[in-house]
């Protein structure tokens, strides 16, 4: 059952951990289906902090959930979860909520999901965190989601390296790659990459620096 079906059989439990007034802060807008689903069990919220790293789509999304939400202050706040969020005043001294849903912690290495949940924990006026997270599922059913017919997963990462042509002088021959998702079974978790069809190794566009500069070759491959 995926996570938005199951959160919306679960948000009265959910929104009990929140207190009224407090402020729910949402690291990682995304969609913000789920956001909707919390936030419908909320009436008497403080305030709706999303985070995310991409400030324009941000200011569009939260602008979404204020139009939406119309008594309920919405506060975004641009900015890397993974690194230390800076919060207008008035959000530092409610108490909060974190919201983490959809399993996006699965993205993280450990070390990364352990100091994301340290440095939330130290916030101040800090009262609960939802975490969402994902069950370990069929290995066959993941490979099918993530290298799917349509061939968007494909597109999705091939575009990544004409972003890096067109945005970091880049100079990838999108023709001499072909999208490859790679189970990994100790992590349980999913890699997807684009392989260099002419040389075996694999260049991992997921792990590519965003000062990327220079051709393939001068860069390191996984086999
Ligand atoms: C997979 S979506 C999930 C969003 C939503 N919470 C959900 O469960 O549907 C991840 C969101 O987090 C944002 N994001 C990813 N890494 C981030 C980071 N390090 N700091 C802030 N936002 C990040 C992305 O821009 C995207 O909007």
């Amino acid at each position: 059952m995926c996570f938005g079906v199951q959160l919306s059989g679960q948000a009265n439990r959910l929104a009990a951990f929140v207190s009224k007034r407090a402020a729910l802060v949402e690291l990682g807008i995304g969609a913000s289906v789920k956001s909707r689903l919390l936030l419908n069990a909320l009436p008497r919220l403080g305030a709706y902090v999303p985070v995310d790293i991409s400030e324009s789509f941000l200011a569009s999304a939260g602008a979404q959930i204020a139009d939406a939400y119309c008594r309920l202050e919405v506060v975004p706040v641009p900015g890397d979860f993974t690194e230390c969020l800076s919060f207008p005043r008035r959000i530092e001294e409610m108490e909060r909520v974190a919201f983490f849903p959809g399993s996006t912690v699965g993205n993280l290495k450990d070390d990364e999901a352990a100091q994301l949940l340290a440095r939330v924990r130290s916030w101040h006026g800090i009262r609960g965190f939802i975490l969402g997270a994902d069950l370990v599922k069929d290995e066959g059913l993941l490979l099918a989601a993530y290298d799917d017919a349509q061939g968007v997963t494909a597109a999705f990462n091939l575009n990544l390296l004409a972003r890096l042509n067109g945005e970091a002088d880049a100079e990838f021959d999108l023709d001499r790659f072909a999208h490859r998702a790679v189970w990994n079974a100790r992590r349980s978790g999913l890699s997807r990459s684009s392989e260099n069809l002419q040389s075996a190794p694999i260049l991992r566009v997921i792990h590519a620096a965003p000062c990327f500069r220079g051709k393939v070759d001068d860069y390191p491959r996984f086999s």
